[in-house]
């Protein structure tokens, strides 16, 4: 348990790394909670003008859901570590996202992290989930609204593939339906401008406030 806790809390620090804010301060540019959507997350750091930077930023706050997680499935056993402390860890680099200790608790929506998280859990969960992302956001052109689609997807995702006999576990399942919850509570303002219709689409530069 007590391997379980530290591995936790310091999957939560991790997460409260803002990329977002992090890359925009090393690389010159404003802070992506100063325009825009005002949310510090790679989309609205796209809306900076700078690829480079939201591409940064989107594999940064990937990488520190994927990390913990993916730390635990190859090194924890012998610490007796296993899916709970998955399913702990991967919770724990979202919620890290959502409210950085570093950051006064306002961090983002949890998008990037939460896939990092599932490619973790499992690269074809990940993946499927990815891929529902990208068919979404090709054909309407909204970041949010793909998120918020992906979202809904991944926990069948996840009982798909345990069916398939990838994998099973209750806590895991729990732990990607929390964080779809979350994701999406996160994203109302997008759900009440996607349904005003005035949500921006990814591509547009105007900027407009959140
Ligand atoms: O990454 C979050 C995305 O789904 C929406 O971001 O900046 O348009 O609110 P934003």
């Amino acid at each position: 348990l007590v391997y379980c806790v530290l591995a936790t809390v310091a999957a939560y620090l991790l997460g409260s790394l803002s990329f977002a804010v992090i890359v925009s301060r090393v690389m010159g540019l404003s802070d992506p909670r100063t325009y825009g959507s005002k949310n510090p997350g790679a989309t609205n750091v796209l809306r900076s003008g700078s690829k480079a930077a939201a591409v940064v930023t989107l594999l940064l706050d990937a990488a520190k859901g994927w990390l913990p997680v993916a730390l635990v499935r190859w090194f924890g056993a012998p610490y007796g570590l296993e899916e709970g402390t998955m399913a702990a860890v991967g919770l724990a680099a979202f919620a890290g996202h959502l409210w950085p200790v570093f950051f006064r608790f306002e961090g983002g929506k949890g998008v990037a992290t939460a896939a990092g998280v599932l490619l973790g859990i499992n690269i074809w969960l990940g993946v499927a989930t990815l891929a529902t992302w990208i068919i979404i956001a090709a054909f309407f052109r909204y970041s949010s609204l793909a998120s918020l689609v992906a979202a809904v997807f991944a926990p069948f995702f996840y009982i798909l593939g345990a069916g398939m006999a990838w994998y099973s576990d209750a806590r895991v399942g729990l732990a990607i339906a929390v964080m779809g919850a979350l994701l999406i509570w996160r994203h109302k303002e997008n759900i009440r401008r996607l349904l005003a219709g005035t949500e921006s689409r990814l591509g547009a530069r105007k900027k407009k406030p959140g």
